[in-house]
């Protein structure tokens, strides 16, 4: 129970209450002591652009007072379809529709919904399986543990999670087939072929990753060509490749 006023917050651990942030700016954060503390990880790696960014703020709360929500089953508004343009421009191109989401968790979910939509509208209603990573994080819903390989965040919840297939994590550190850069011949991609085939083609659906891994591998990414060679195996088997850039996306690399 509440001690008191100021208590009425579940707390991501019970045992400990976190210091009250009372202002921003830039990387420093302030409490509610009168602490300065920096912030050298932009929250939970997505605040880039610094806190109290003024001009975000006022263009924030411009569009608060003239639209502040529609519901997107009816309408669209000319700065969604202006956001949608500038996600576009910014990825080089190659994407001509975005689909707007709250968060990490509901991008993987919905990618994943989106990929079984496609197959159904395809004629082929049986392709539902989706392969992903051990050691990979894409959200902490339901749907998204059960395509993450995050072990400790899985372990408490595993009776709810959908039984699917996690390959070997790739990445050149501790290489899982104990091969070397040099001596590198893809086997970490080879194994979602292989998969593929045990499982049945016309039962996958699709592949899930990260580029370049968040919370789970300490951004670990897989070796040169990795996802040139994935990329061709989902393509001979019509499985979307859906890729994971919750962590990496947005200049968030440093391209
Ligand atoms: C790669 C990746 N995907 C998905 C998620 C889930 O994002 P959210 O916490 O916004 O649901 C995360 C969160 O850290 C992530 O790192």
């Amino acid at each position: 129970m509440p001690s008191n006023d100021n208590d009425h917050v579940l707390g991501f651990l019970l045992n400990k209450k976190n210091p009250a942030i009372v202002k921003s700016e830039g990387i420093y954060l302030y409490d509610d002591q009168g602490n300065r503390i920096i912030d050298a990880s932009g929250g939970a790696i997505v605040c880039s652009i610094g806190h109290g960014v003024k001009e975000i703020a006022d263009i924030v709360a411009e569009q608060m007072q003239r639209v502040a929500f529609v519901f997107r089953r009816a309408f669209i508004t000319p700065e969604l379809e202006q956001a949608a343009g500038k996600v576009c421009e910014l990825t080089g191109g190659d994407m001509d529709r975005v689909f707007f989401v709250s968060g990490g968790s509901e991008a993987t979910e919905t990618a994943v919904k989106l990929a079984r939509k496609y197959h159904i509208d395809n004629g082929n209603p049986a392709k539902f399986r989706v392969i992903s990573r051990w050691q990979s994080y894409h959200g902490a819903t339901l749907g998204a543990l059960s395509w993450s390989g995050f072990t400790s965040r899985r372990a408490d919840f595993t009776p709810y999670l959908n039984d699917f297939v996690h390959l070997p994590a790739t990445h050149c550190y501790r290489c899982w087939y104990g091969e070397s850069p040099q001596s590198c011949d893809l086997q970490c991609a080879q194994a979602l072929e292989d998969e593929i085939l045990c499982l049945g083609p016309e039962t996958v659906s699709a592949y899930i990753a990260e580029p370049v891994s968040g919370h789970s591998l300490a951004a670990a990414h897989p070796p040169d060509e990795h996802f040139t060679r994935i990329r061709e195996i989902c393509d001979k088997y019509d499985v979307l490749m859906i890729l994971d850039e919750v962590m990496s996306g947005v200049g968030r690399t440093g391209k």
